[in-house]
């Protein structure tokens, strides 16, 4: 154990890394170097989080909105994520870092597709943190598919209507497999989910922290965990940790 205020850590942290183009309109410069800013954030974080023994590390990489920004913008974002896919997949899978995708697949064009199959495909057997990245993802769109695919399933015959469950929703979603959040952050001090996780986030800790995504770094995730291991999480039950006094 790091630390004994550590005592309790999430399994599951996901993170909306926001305040880019905030952090780089501050210094004058163009938002741009904030995202690139921001892959170095990324880095750091993720050797935080496998130190700590976070299992999965869920990061909001693109959105399904994300495409509504100007041209160069999205052209900006898609080309970083290739950098560092082509960068640092030696390294994670070294490092025996599993990586998967959640978003909307089918619809990508060009390189980005086979680049994230390709670094699913490689990390697929690693044993140690798994990176879920959201890419092309928004909650909406992954319940929409979800639930498409459950009528087919019904029609086919899979399932039966009176079988519906949240467990046969939530295995139909691009989450499947993968533990519900225990902890969600936002940096850069907006207080919103913008549809991230939303059905997966029914029980998790929200964590909004003041600071822009690329000054994020070790410290800040240690933070979050240390404020995660306070909270105390009822799942609309009693208190675990007053129960003794209770009962
Ligand atoms: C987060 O930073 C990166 C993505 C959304 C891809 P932003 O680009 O949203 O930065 P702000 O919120 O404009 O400061
Ligand atoms: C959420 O941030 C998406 C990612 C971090 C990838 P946004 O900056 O897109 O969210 P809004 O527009 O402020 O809600
Ligand atoms: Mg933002």
């Amino acid at each position: 154990m790091l630390n004994p205020e550590l005592a309790i850590i999430p399994r599951h942290v996901a993170i909306i890394m926001d305040g880019n183009g905030r952090w780089a309109n501050k210094r004058g410069l163009p938002r741009t170097i904030g995202h690139s800013k921001g892959v170095e954030a990324v880095r750091e974080t993720v050797k935080a989080a496998a130190e700590a023994g976070v299992e999965y590390l869920t990061l909001f990489a693109f959105s399904s909105e994300n495409w509504t920004r100007p041209e160069t913008e999205v052209n900006d974002l898609l080309g970083l994520l290739r950098k560092f896919i082509r960068r640092d997949l030696a390294e994670l899978h070294r490092e025996n870092v599993r990586i998967r995708v959640i978003g909307e697949r089918e619809k990508l064009r060009g390189d980005i597709l086979p680049l994230l199959l390709e670094a699913e495909e490689t990390t697929r057997h690693n044993t140690a943190l798994t990176l879920v990245i959201a890419f092309n993802y928004g909650s909406r769109d992954e319940i929409v598919r979800a639930v498409a695919k459950l009528a087919r399933d019904v029609q086919a015959g899979v399932i039966s209507p009176d079988a519906i469950s949240a467990e046969a929703i939530s295995r139909r979603l691009d989450t499947a497999d993968i533990p519900d959040p225990d902890l969600i952050i936002r940096t850069s001090g907006e207080e919103r989910l913008s549809n991230f996780l939303l059905w997966q986030a029914a029980y998790s800790e929200l964590l909004f922290m003041p600071e822009y995504w690329p000054d994020f770094d070790r410290k800040l995730f240690f933070d979050a965990l240390k404020t995660y291991a306070s909270r105390d999480r009822r799942f609309g039950g009693l208190s675990t940790k007053t129960a003794a006094v209770a009962s």
